[in-house]
């Protein structure tokens, strides 16, 4: 649907949960209740249903909740005669419930259903972190940051501080790393530790914090190229006491630092890389191309990265909100043209949408369906040598982008552009409106069994916003909204149907793009013996964000 308003009539029996989540997905203005779709508890009272109580607590959290309109709820006449003079069957109930419904709704309270309504309403339970973070941003569509080319602002870095649990991640993260280099290189050894793209400095922090409760001594960088940040960055390291100036903050693009230099001034290399460059689909900050740049200065035998790798993920979605809202962008957007809408991602707070494909067993009858979301590709730090000296070979030099100064990184990108064909089953028919992207990263998982034995050490430090892994990786985390790649005409996938998504990260050395296409499926008989055929019954238009590319 697009912009049509709806107006539901919810039954006493509720359909499966795949249609539940399909009706969520629409744009619901108009609740109705009959009085059948009520039970009586034991008191006698009007209440509904667990399930249609979970139903209702989903749409009351939408950003426009409906209206939720009581049908048949009121005071009534003892009995519903027909011209014939013979009760008439209610609907939903059978006749002894139906008299027993009528005959308390004439002597009770009127309204009883109303305030039954009204206790729902207060009671609801309490928001999800990211939902309570993300109020009023609901399925409101925004342009991915860019913090490369662009400079961010301190309210920007403000509102990622805020993350309860990223920089927590990060200090572990962290002080594992640190304890397995001081395992290989001696207790005396300080640990040259680079923050890259440092911001207002949480994770220099995080690494101050880390040394102090490790007992390991570091000496830490902080690189950052937005000039605004790179004052703040002074500040802290003269008034933070934890600083105590003695963090050496460097302005620069990360890929034209030549790197650390010791007490004598001759250039050394860092032992720990931390650097938080992700996007919503993990690489579309560019990360990989960031980090390639500055990988000169990490110790090519020892050097650890934090994060040490990251996959963007996809799944395919319904979510008619988004399409309709796309579609009334025509006039109002100046910087992209009418048709460049549907060909560039979005970062939204994803709310009122429906997974076309999910796992075949929920997890439980009641509990939310797993929706399959599938790995389209991903990114190791510290890349093999080999790959970047070859880059470096075919290429003839770079130039950062917002300097002009030489870089010191490879000068042709091929290695770090990326494909997926990934197929998902779809039991229930639908509308796919976009795809869904999210990212996992490992910020480290230390190779030294001896974390082990400590019960709060983890070996293995993850973050994900998938919705399949985050729960058990990084629950509550806030800092990222999913990404969504639309689609400019709705495709329809029948019953028993497959989606075909394939998908690019391209690359032409001077930036780096997206492109997306999406093919449905069904599988027909052929022949006498039961032989099926793969049949292509749709296919969605090339997207492709080349003219809106990132640049590097
Ligand atoms: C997503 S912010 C993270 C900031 C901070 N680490 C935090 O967690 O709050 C990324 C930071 O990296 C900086 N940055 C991006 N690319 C960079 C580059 N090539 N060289 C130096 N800094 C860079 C941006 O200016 C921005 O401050």
């Amino acid at each position: 649907m697009t912009d049509a308003l709806i107006a539901l009539e919810v039954p006493r029996g509720l359909p499966p949960q795949s249609l539940q989540c399909r009706w969520y997905s629409e744009p619901i203005r108009l609740l109705m209740l009959p009085r059948t779709s009520f039970l009586r508890n034991g008191k006698g009272y009007p209440v509904l249903s667990k399930q249609h109580q979970h139903f209702l607590t989903l749409l009351l959290r939408l950003r426009f909740p409906p209206w939720a309109l009581l049908s048949d709820c009121g005071r009534i006449p003892l009995e519903t005669t027909t011209a014939g003079g013979e009760s008439e069957p209610t609907p939903g109930l059978t006749p002894a419930e139906a008299a027993a419904s009528r005959l308390r709704d004439s002597v009770d309270d009127p309204t009883q259903h109303l305030q039954y309504m009204r206790h729902l309403q207060q009671s609801q339970p309490s928001r999800p972190p990211i939902e309570r973070f993300g109020q009023g941003y609901q399925d409101y569509m925004q342009s991915p940051l860019q913090p490369l080319t662009d400079n961010l602002e301190s309210i920007t870095y403000e509102v990622f501080e805020k993350d309860p649990v990223k920089y927590e991640w990060y200090e572990r993260a962290i002080a594992l790393a640190l304890k397995d280099l001081r395992a290989l290189l001696g207790d005396e050894r300080q640990v040259i530790v680079a923050v890259a793209g440092a911001g207002r400095g949480p994770l220099v922090t995080r690494v101050l914090q880390a040394s102090r409760k490790t007992g390991i001594n570091v000496k830490c960088y902080a690189v950052e190229k937005n000039p605004n940040a790179h004052l703040l960055l002074q500040r802290r390291n003269a008034t933070d006491p934890l600083w105590a100036n003695q963090v050496t903050v460097v302005a620069s693009d990360m890929r034209s630092w030549p790197g650390p230099t010791t007490t004598d001034g001759s250039l050394t290399e860092t032992d720990l890389l931390v650097s938080e460059l992700l996007g919503s689909f993990a690489d579309n900050e560019l990360s990989p191309e960031c980090l390639d740049g500055v990988q000169h200065v990490l110790h090519p035998g020892h050097g650890i990265s934090i994060p040490q790798s990251f996959s963007a993920h996809l799944t395919p979605i319904a979510s008619p909100r988004l399409h309709s809202d796309l579609l009334s962008r025509a006039s109002t957007d100046i910087s992209l043209s009418v048709s460049e809408k549907w060909e560039i991602p979005y970062v939204v707070m994803l709310h009122q949408f429906d997974y076309l494909s999910t796992a075949a067993v929920p997890a439980t009858a009641e509990g939310p369906r797993t929706p399959d979301v599938q790995q389209a590709w991903s990114f190791s730090h510290p890349v093999p040598a080999e790959i970047l000296a070859q880059a470096r070979q075919r290429g003839a030099g770079g130039t950062a982008a917002d300097t002009g100064t030489p870089y010191t990184g490879p000068s042709t990108n091929d290695h770090n552009a990326r494909s997926c064909t990934l197929r998902f089953a779809c039991a229930d028919r639908g509308v796919c409106h976009g795809l869904a992207g999210y990212f996992e990263t490992v910020l480290y998982s230390s190779p030294n069994d001896s974390h082990k034995n400590n019960n709060s050490a983890q070996q293995t430090i993850e973050l994900s916003t998938n919705p399949v892994t985050m729960a058990e990786k990084s629950k509550d985390m806030i800092s990222w909204f999913p990404i969504f790649f639309p689609l400019k005409t709705p495709l329809f996938i029948p019953d028993g149907g497959e989606m075909e998504v394939s998908m690019w990260r391209q690359t032409d050395d001077r930036k780096v793009w997206y492109e997306w296409v999406v093919e449905v499926y069904v599988r027909v008989a052929v022949g006498e013996e039961g032989g099926r055929k793969r049949m292509r019954v749709g296919i969605s238009e090339l997207h492709s964000s080349r003219r809106n590319g990132c640049m590097m």
